[in-house]
């Protein structure tokens, strides 16, 4: 994994294709003396994501493309991201799936952000799932991005309990406020 050398701060990617409230997040956390990372670019495969406004906010270079050609939509990426000299790749309600090819590129990389307790509930919906199984506990997982989708090394998980009177609404708010406080952390646990 990449270690943090001196004093210089790992230029990292965020990609989102919504609210951006983990982006947000993390752009605080980085800014703080001793995280590892810096946030020096942000991409999203919607102009509409509503993420994309920290950009500007806190003058962040964005990027955005479709994924309706995913091949050269990652192409343009990687190119960027080398342009760029990005080191490091954080997925935050990113909703894309990257192929082989470019996870290769930055292997061992790039990190994603999952609201359920892996290998419970990869992929979508993880918090219906969770509450019509009748689930005691929901949770979320920061882990390693490998080709197989959600899949990769779990870096942290954070438990969540499910009480009778949660909704959907409820739980993914619970679920999201442990996101915010699990994924510096884990950030913190693979660099240091
Ligand atoms: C978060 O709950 C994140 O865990 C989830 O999307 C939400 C994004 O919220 N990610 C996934 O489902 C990835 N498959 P945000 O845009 O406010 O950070």
């Amino acid at each position: 994994m990449v270690k943090l050398t001196g004093l210089k701060k790992i230029k990292t990617a965020v990609f989102i294709s919504g609210t951006g409230s983990n982006l947000k997040n993390l752009i605080k956390f980085s800014k703080e003396k001793n995280s590892p990372i810096s946030i020096n670019l942000i991409f999203s495969n919607t102009s509409k994501a509503k993420g994309l406004r920290f950009s500007n906010q806190f003058n962040i270079k964005k990027y955005i493309s479709s994924f309706k050609h995913p091949k050269i939509a990652e192409k343009k990426i990687l190119d960027l991201l080398n342009k760029e000299n990005i080191k490091f790749i954080c997925l935050a309600g990113f909703m894309k799936i990257l192929s082989k090819k470019f996870i290769k590129n930055f292997k061992g990389k790039i990190v994603n952000m999952h609201p359920s307790l892996l290998p419970k509930y990869k992929g979508l919906d993880t918090h219906t799932k969770a509450i019509q199984n009748k689930d005691k506990v929901a949770g979320c997982t920061v882990h390693f991005v490998t080709a197989k989708l959600d899949s990769g090394k779990i870096i942290l998980q954070k438990k969540v309990k499910i009480l009778k009177k949660d909704t959907f609404t409820s739980l993914a708010k619970k679920v999201l406020k442990q996101e915010h406080k699990l994924y510096p952390t884990a950030i913190k646990k693979i660099f240091n």
